[in-house]
Formats: C-alpha cells, sequence, structure tokens
C-alpha cells in the first residue's frame, strides 16, 4: 500500500504529536480517505497496523463515524441536514431536489461519479439552517432554487 509524499509527512507529524499512537486513527483515515476516494479493505489493514489497532477495532471506528466511508463515493458528497433547524427551515425539501436533480437515492452516487448523496443528522450548521455540506464546504440558507445552483457550481467544476 503506497500513499503520496505528503500523505507520509502528515503521518509522521501526527505520529510525534500524540501520545500514543491509536490517537491519530480518526485523523490518518481521513487523510488516507481524501486520497485514496475511501476506506478500502487495504487501506484499513496497512493503516490498522501502523497504529497498532485490529481491522476490527479500525473497522468498529469508521462505523462510528458517518464521514468515513467504506464504499467509493462521488467526487462530491452532498450531505443534506434533515434534523429538527434544518427539516423546520425546508431541509427535507432540499434533500428532495437533490434526489430529482441528481436521479440518485440516499448513499446513491450518480452514474459518473460525479455526485452522491447523503441525507444526515446535523452538521453543527443550524443558525444558517437550512445546511447542507459538500465535502469539506458548507452551503447555508438554502432554497430548493439555490440547491440546483450549488448542484450547477459542482458539477461545472467537475466536468472541467
Ligand atoms: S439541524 Fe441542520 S445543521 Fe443543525
Amino acid at each position: 500500500m503506497k500513499f503520496s509524499q505528503q500523505f507520509e509527512s502528515r503521518f509522521a507529524e501526527m505520529i510525534d504529536h500524540y501520545p500514543t499512537k491509536r490517537s491519530a486513527l480518526v485523523p490518518t483515515l481521513l487523510y488516507a480517505q481524501d486520497e485514496i476516494g475511501y476506506l478500502s479493505d487495504e487501506v484499513i489493514a496497512e493503516i490498522a497496523g501502523r497504529v497498532e489497532l485490529s481491522e476490527l477495532e479500525v473497522r468498529n471506528v469508521i462505523s462510528y463515524y458517518s464521514m468515513l466511508t467504506t464504499r467509493p463515493r462521488g467526487k462530491y458528497n452532498v450531505q443534506v441536514c434533515t434534523n429538527i433547524a434544518c427539516m423546520l427551515r425546508g431541509g427535507e425539501e432540499l434533500l428532495d431536489q437533490c434526489k430529482k436533480r441528481l436521479g440518485v437515492g440516499h448513499k446513491g452516487t450518480t452514474p459518473d461519479g460525479l455526485f452522491s448523496l447523503e441525507e444526515v443528522e446535523c452538521i453543527g450548521a443550524c443558525s444558517w439552517a437550512p445546511a447542507v455540506q459538500v465535502n469539506y464546504d458548507f452551503h447555508e440558507n438554502l432554497t430548493p432554487a439555490t440547491m440546483d445552483k450549488v448542484l450547477d457550481e459542482y458539477k461545472k467544476r467537475g466536468t472541467q
């Protein structure tokens, strides 16, 4: 299993700073996921060895965090919050709009691999509800019409 030099530098720095190797698990998984696209069996085995945990322990951590995935996702992972604040301000309509526009349901990925869609719990942007997170970017105070514009923008970016 070979990661980039950037990954290796980050990993080396983290291992130096955390009191135990296992403390570096979640950020290491995130860096690996950003680089490979998802946490494959090979990635899990490699990281488990590096932080001195069993593969089962690593899988248990992955299953706890919704931002970590063992399945390939689209280039842009659209996470629509339908928790209480967002639900009251139109989160479910945004989700319906995304389903319609992308032609996929919860945890689905478009055939071109550009988008995946997820309905998620609170993403910590309640004051600006309804909110959507695409990869690491937040989009707030959305309506179905502005949601369309957000998706158009990513589509344009992804196909350039
Ligand atoms: S309820 Fe949607 S961001 Fe908190």
